[in-house]
């Protein structure tokens, strides 16, 4: 039987959004978003966790080189978020609502083929924008 190990790499990145329905009001944008739908942007500092797993490999033992997917996750993502605004900014996060939720969905899209060539699996995207909510999608 095959012995399936998951293993997580954690990035971090800052970038601004906006969470508003342009046709809304301020009031009701506010009463909808909070604080998230500023009408002049607003940062978070966000906590990326990667999951993939695998099987570890018999001569070296690990499921996938823990350094070539932090490269991975810097090209695919980080080198693209990090200091932008996510609405305005970001091939694959300006035309949606840049909700948690839907950055942990763009960033499995963004990851999930790069993750197999390394010759493992995505596992699960987790993503913290503050220290008391984060968001987890298994594909
Ligand atoms: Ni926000």
């Amino acid at each position: 039987m095959s012995k399936i190990v998951q293993i997580t790499r954690r990035e971090r990145f800052s970038a601004a959004h906006k969470l508003a329905i342009p046709e809304w009001s301020e009031q009701k944008n506010y009463e909808t978003f909070g604080k998230c739908s500023n009408p002049n942007w607003h940062g978070h500092n966000y906590v990326l966790w990667v999951t993939v797993k695998g099987t570890p490999e018999p001569m070296t033992g690990f499921v996938v080189d823990l350094s070539a997917l932090g490269d991975v996750i810097k090209e695919e993502v980080i080198q693209h978020v990090d200091h932008k605004n996510l609405n305005k900014d970001v091939s694959f996060t300006k035309d949606i609502m840049t909700s948690t939720e839907n950055l942990a969905i763009a960033i499995w899209e963004q990851l999930e083929n790069p993750v197999t060539k390394l010759g493992a699996e995505l596992h699960c995207i987790k993503i913290s924008e503050t220290e008391n909510n984060y968001v987890e999608y298994y594909g």
